[in-house]
């Protein structure tokens, strides 16, 4: 029995790319550039506020064209599948970011104007903390914001507080407390008054093991120090879960609402964005929002051969599908954008880390690859050795800005991201190296090979707005990618295994249960028991 190939390997723009892949792989960005001048030119697209410059890819305007192509056929093949099929589950993550006066009616409810509901309460309750009027138990306006939440709960939130510092209130502290280790929450509260903190219990479902065991530790911090009835003005939750926050004793008048079409990665404009907006105030944060929308629109109306997401989504299929890179990186020379790697790390490869398709068979090839990466400069003196002259071809994101939010040292920070893609591109050859009177021993060593592809994304400042686009730009090149590989972007099943085995595990390292697994993890849960017991 014949089994049809998952990935769209039979559409003729498929074909057409193994054709150019062989024709390609001949070249060298030198000659590419070389014999087209006019490559930059035509390979550089500007969109709400930002531009990227594609020409430094192993790509010419044919390739563009057949995956472009390939785009539009994936999108006729796949049209109408495009939901959270596996967990029946509509994505409307865009209505977030919805502007008033829109209408999205699903079920007959108008989701626009709940969103807008949502963003008004938050806006006031922000507000309040912002003003002081909100007091805490003893009568003391609160000075510090715990965010208390995992995964999409958390890496939004941090990610865009830390992206946005510049445009934060100082005199009001905010922490991110993720990890079940329990040191975690006692560095974020450690220092701090609890008559003066506010924790923001995020989660989407209510139920995850590491959040809710760090909301009951806080819960018990709390109380101790301000007694039971005091976590009603401590305590607010964002959840779609009314019962669950009832349940572990917030007021649900307290309570920040959003819905099940928002999935975790695709929520830091929902709700769960409410330290980013106690952070930054109700305006900036809606500029944000305005950035979002405005990059949806684009890739909803532009035409995809100069559509930002589309461009950037199929480029990263040319290379995952047809040179088989295993791992791409995203570097920006920005240190307030520290935590957008490991933000964009949930968003790629929690969505597209899938081996079944949408219907469920296994995928006839590669989905989505490892996404990695660290703020330029910092990165320049560990990795990107490798970057420049390992084995393995990495293609880079490199995301700069014509100004700091703090005014200086620019200059050098960008000389540094375009010094760094003109090297990964043209790199020194041989003879460059002999003509600076190298010894010819070591010439092998300084040669560097170049060809290594990269998108330099530029904007003019990083503001509120420029974040929204930017983060929605990444959201649509993941969709774009999903598409193409016929899987759902929008579930991720394959974290469920490690939390239900931690919950088996968890009893037989206090010693209640014996250890029931394999050889190795009984023997490691017995030498853990035995590490305890020592003495020194
Ligand atoms: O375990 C993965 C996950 O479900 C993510 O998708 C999600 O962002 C995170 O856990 C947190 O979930 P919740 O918001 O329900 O606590």
């Amino acid at each position: 029995m014949t089994t049809e190939p998952s990935l769209p390997t039979g559409l003729a723009a498929w074909k057409a790319l193994e054709t150019h892949h062989e024709r390609i792989a001949k070249h060298h960005l030198r000659d590419l550039f070389a014999n087209d001048p006019d490559r930059t030119q035509r390979m550089t697209f500007d969109a709400v506020g930002l531009t990227a410059d594609f020409s430094k890819h192993l790509v010419d305007s044919q390739i563009l064209t057949s995956l472009v192509e390939l785009a539009h056929q994936a999108e006729a093949m796949f049209e109408g599948a495009r939901i959270n099929v596996s967990e029946d589950r509509s994505v409307l993550h865009t209505a977030l970011r919805l502007p008033r006066d829109a209408t999205l009616v699903v079920d007959g409810v108008d989701v626009v104007a709940e969103v807008h509901e949502t963003l008004d309460r938050l806006a006031s309750f922000a507000d309040e903390i912002r003003s002081g009027a909100w007091k805490g138990a003893t009568g003391r306006p609160i000075r510090n914001t715990i965010n208390i939440g995992i995964g999409g709960s958390d890496l939004g939130p941090v990610m865009a507080h830390e992206a946005l510092l510049a445009y934060s209130r100082r005199d009001l502290h905010f922490r991110f407390v993720s990890n079940v280790d329990t040191t975690d929450l006692q560095e974020a509260i450690g220092d701090l008054d609890p008559a003066e903190t506010l924790f923001v219990v995020a989660s989407k479902t209510f139920a995850t093991l590491e959040t809710m065991t760090n909301a009951s530790a806080a819960r018990d911090w709390i109380v101790k120090a301000l007694g039971s009835d005091s976590v009603a003005k401590h305590f607010v939750a964002v959840s779609t879960n009314e019962e669950r926050v009832k349940a572990f004793g917030i007021d649900p008048d307290h309570m920040f609402g959003f819905w099940d079409w928002v999935g975790g990665r695709y929520s830091m404009d929902s709700a769960i964005g409410l330290s980013i907006m106690i952070a930054i105030g109700p305006e900036r944060f809606r500029e944000m929002l305005a950035g979002f929308h405005a990059m949806d629109e684009h890739f909803r109306s532009t035409p995809f051969e100069q559509n930002l997401p589309v461009l950037m989504g199929m480029l990263s299929v040319w290379y995952r599908n047809f040179f088989g890179v295993q791992s791409a990186a995203v570097i920006p020379y920005a240190q307030y954008l520290n935590r957008f790697p490991a933000y964009l790390q949930q968003l790629t490869m929690e969505s597209n880390g899938k081996r079944v398709t949408a219907g469920g068979s296994p995928v006839s090839g590669d989905t989505g690859p490892v996404f990695w990466g660290e703020p330029g400069t910092n990165g320049q003196h560990s990795f990107f050795q490798l970057l420049h002259q390992g084995t393995t071809a990495i293609p880079v994101d490199l995301i700069g800005f014509a100004m700091s939010p703090q005014g200086e040292r620019q200059d050098l920070l960008m000389a540094n991201m375009l010094a760094q893609a003109r090297a990964l591109a043209f790199g020194k050859t041989a003879e460059e190296v002999q003509a600076e009177g190298t010894d010819p021993a070591i010439v092998p060593h300084r040669v560097m090979p170049g060809n290594r592809p990269t998108t330099v994304i530029m904007a003019r400042v990083l503001d509120p707005y420029r974040l929204g686009t930017l983060v929605a730009l990444y959201e649509h090149s993941v969709f774009t990618q999903g598409t193409v590989w016929g899987i759902d972007s929008f579930d991720q099943w394959g974290v469920e295994l490690g939390k239900t085995l931690a919950v088996q595990i968890a009893p037989m390292l206090k010693g209640e249960q014996e250890p029931a697994f394999d050889t190795s993890t009984n023997s490691l849960i017995e030498r853990y028991l035995a590490l305890q017991k020592e003495t020194s």
